[in-house]
């Protein structure tokens, strides 16, 4: 069965976190419009045309996938990530610098014309108000991530590590709209609100009060299905002029924010 939106026909993308939540929903609409999709999860899973087993928060582990994963691709969709729960070193190698080094490893390989969709977070909102902290990682490595942790007190306040690995994401992600243009590749990314998968749990057990008067506000959390068609969109050639951009997909709750901070 024909599946609605932009074909992906003959696209060959790269899924990561293909195994569960967003990354399992996108994985498997990206193969109903007509993509070959590459799954890539810490976990083993067979939903994916072919699955490459990696951990994202150990170098060695993603410099052998981007060996192991073929040239030409079309699509890198980085949607693998740890919820603020885990802890912060983890949370910002995987969320990351993982994906950063996955990404530059892919990039020198992929086709011209290629999308890099990065799964960044309503949590990243305020990255604006968080400039000092992200300049001071313009050295982060995940040889001193351990020392930008304690340097930062990133580990005494409660889901900083998620925030700031977002925040860090969605400017990356900003910074880098032309670095690929004259290959036509082009990054984008894209911030849900909550969304109901197995890690929804460790957002409200870590953010409290805060979550539960979000979800009240909100007239429903989203679901997998919300955010899988905007991220095969940001795949597709109709998204062509899409750069550096930072689609929210969130129930209004940006706009809420905004609205608020603002006195609108
Ligand atoms: P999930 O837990 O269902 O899926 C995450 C996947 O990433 C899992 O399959 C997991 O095995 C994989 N993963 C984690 N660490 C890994 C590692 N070291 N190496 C390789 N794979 C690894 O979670 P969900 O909700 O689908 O999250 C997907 C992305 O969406 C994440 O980046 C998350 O931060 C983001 N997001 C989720 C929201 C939510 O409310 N669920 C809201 C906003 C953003």
């Amino acid at each position: 069965m024909a599946a609605s939106g932009a074909s992906l026909d003959g696209k060959t993308i790269v899924v990561t976190g293909s195994a569960s939540g967003i990354g399992a929903e996108t994985t498997a609409l990206l193969r109903r419009r007509g993509a070959t999709v590459l799954g890539v999860d810490r976990q083993p899973s067979d939903n994916a045309d072919q699955f490459f087993q990696a951990d994202l928060s150990d170098p060695a582990s993603i410099d052998g996938l981007v060996a192991a994963l073929p040239a030409g691709i079309d699509g890198l969709a980085n949607i693998a990530g740890l919820p603020p729960t885990a802890p912060p070193d983890s949370v910002i190698k995987v969320n990351l610098l993982g994906l950063q080094r996955l990404t530059e490893g892919v990039v020198a390989t992929m086709a011209d014309g290629a999308s890099i969709v990065n799964l960044a977070s309503l949590a990243g909102f305020g990255w604006a108000n968080s400039l000092a902290q992200i300049k001071a990682a313009s050295n982060l490595s995940f040889d001193n991530v351990d020392e930008f942790v304690a340097q930062q007190g990133i580990a005494e306040q409660a889901g900083r590590s998620y925030f700031f690995s977002k925040e860090a994401l969605i400017v990356w992600t900003l910074k880098n709209r032309w670095t690929w243009r004259d290959r036509g590749i082009r990054m984008n990314c894209v911030s849900p609100g909550p969304v109901e998968t197995p890690i929804l749990k460790d957002f409200i057990e870590t953010l409290g009060e805060r979550a539960e008067e979000d979800m009240k506000i909100m007239d429903r959390p989203g679901r997998p299905s919300d955010v899988a068609p905007v991220v095969a969109f940001l795949l597709s050639d109709d998204a062509e002029w899409f750069r550096g951009a930072n689609l929210t997909v969130d129930g209004g709750m940006s706009s809420h924010i905004l609205q608020n901070v603002h006195e609108l």
